[in-house]
């Protein structure tokens, strides 16, 4: 698969900033050896090994409200909640290095990723990742630009490992159309570049390779014809591009889901819902120019290197991935629920990368290490292993993402 290719000429291309931290080279291998493997043998529900990732949805604030976002977008699960409801959720940041230094206590280095809502509106956010550098584990993060360029000198000493910055196209018109702002005067645009600016700098000034810098471009209705643009215009700025297709489910599957869920735990799921959408690219040809385009540019000598996730580029996979939310493209089995850890804004912790409704325990009164392998985990893997995937999985960064 063309796709395929191009990711593995990608991660060549990147290797000399990878290996800037060995504990994140192996642990990126180690997820691409088990894809493979756990094809062909799932380890006992209850066995799962080291954990490769914790995941943290760190806040559910945000001060964007992009229209493909599950939690703030057209059909976010997080209108309607109280403001002062979703500060009072959050876990201190003390608890959250107690969890990390148990985890290195009982062998685990795990990389450590913060999303959210926007991760850098959690106020200790940078703390974390220093803490965790301490600890020998490599620390990633997907924002919106929001507050880096402040803390450029505490991430790029940290050190950060991968700092993912949201870019949807190659001007504020159409940045800022995707990804308008929850007040009336918002212009991300100019804060995500003002971010970037100033980590290129002090990392430069300072002798620095990390953090890796990437452009994150989730691809919908208003920007599937102007990704070429976004490349040309970002390309000074990061070292890699990502182009996500995005995640979606139809109302059909979406019902779907309700049940299957249902019939396998017993309660009812509602954060799927979040993920229905309108903003599907209307054009497959015209997509698939623009991906093989970038894809080529990617190629070349020193310029940023192009991953495309999940990596379809023809007109054909593209119309099957975002009109037919049954097709698997040969993604049979969930890998990420044996390598990877979800901790919701509340200390839920989950199996799911996106679907946090079945909820293992939570990370107030446990530790991660207890979780990991208790009975609530132990009967989602068994559940996924005996019965197979949900209807969600199918467009789930779990199954298909990394
Ligand atoms: C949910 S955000 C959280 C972190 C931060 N607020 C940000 O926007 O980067 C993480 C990434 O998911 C992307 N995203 C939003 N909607 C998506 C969708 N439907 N499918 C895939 N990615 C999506 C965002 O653009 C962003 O790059
Ligand atoms: S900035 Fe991130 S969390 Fe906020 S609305 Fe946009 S995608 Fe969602
Ligand atoms: S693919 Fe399915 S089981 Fe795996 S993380 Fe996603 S929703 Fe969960």
């Amino acid at each position: 698969m063309a796709g395929l290719r191009l990711q593995l000429a990608s991660i060549r291309k990147i290797g000399a900033r990878l290996i800037e931290n060995r504990q994140f080279a192996a642990s990126t291998a180690k997820m691409m050896i088990a894809r493979v493997a756990h094809q062909v043998h799932m380890p006992a529900p209850d066995r799962a090994g080291k954990i490769g990732q914790v995941s943290i949805r760190i806040t559910d604030h945000c001060n964007l409200r992009c229209h493909t976002c599950g939690q703030w977008g057209d059909n976010g699960y997080l209108h309607n909640v109280p403001i002062k409801e979703l500060s009072a959720r959050e876990i201190p940041t003390e608890r959250y290095i107690e969890l990390l230094t148990d985890l290195h206590k009982h062998g685990h280095r795990p990389g450590l990723y913060l999303w959210g809502g926007e991760p850098m509106l959690y106020k200790g956010s940078v703390d974390l990742f220093e803490a965790a550098a301490k600890l020998g584990m490599p620390g990633s993060i997907a924002t919106n630009g929001s507050r880096v360029a402040e803390n450029a000198e505490r991430l790029v000493e940290a050190p950060l490992f991968l700092l993912q910055a949201s870019i949807d196209g190659p001007t504020a018109e159409v940045h800022n159309a995707c990804r308008p702002g929850a007040g009336l005067r918002s212009d991300n645009f100019a804060v995500v570049n003002r971010g970037l600016d100033e980590i290129r700098r002090v990392r430069e000034e300072r002798g620095r390779k990390l953090p890796i810098v990437a452009a994150l471009c989730t691809i919908n209705n208003l920007n599937y014809d102007r990704l070429v643009e976004t490349y040309d215009n970002f390309r000074d700025k990061v070292d890699m591009f990502v182009f996500y297709l995005a995640w979606w489910i139809d109302d059909e599957s979406a019902d779907q889901h309700t049940e299957d869920f249902k019939h396998r735990f017993g309660f009812e799921p509602t954060l799927h819902k979040g993920w229905v959408g309108g903003w599907l690219p209307p054009d497959f040809k015209v997509l698939s120019d623009q991906l093989n385009e970038v894809a080529k540019r990617g190629l070349k000598g020193s310029e940023p290197a192009v991953f495309i996730v999940p990596p379809f580029t023809e007109p054909a996979d593209l119309e099957r991935y975002y009109t037919d939310h049954s097709s698997l493209f040969g993604f049979k089995k969930c890998v990420s629920i044996y390598r990877m850890v979800e901790i919701d804004s509340n200390g839920d912790m989950s199996p799911c990368r996106d679907y946090h409704d079945y909820v293992v325990g939570n990370v107030k009164d446990h530790t991660i290490t207890e979780l990991w392998n208790n009975a609530m985990y132990s009967k989602f893997r068994g559940s996924l292993k005996t019965d197979g995937l949900m209807p969600v999985c199918t467009r789930c960064c779990g199954l298909m993402g990394n």
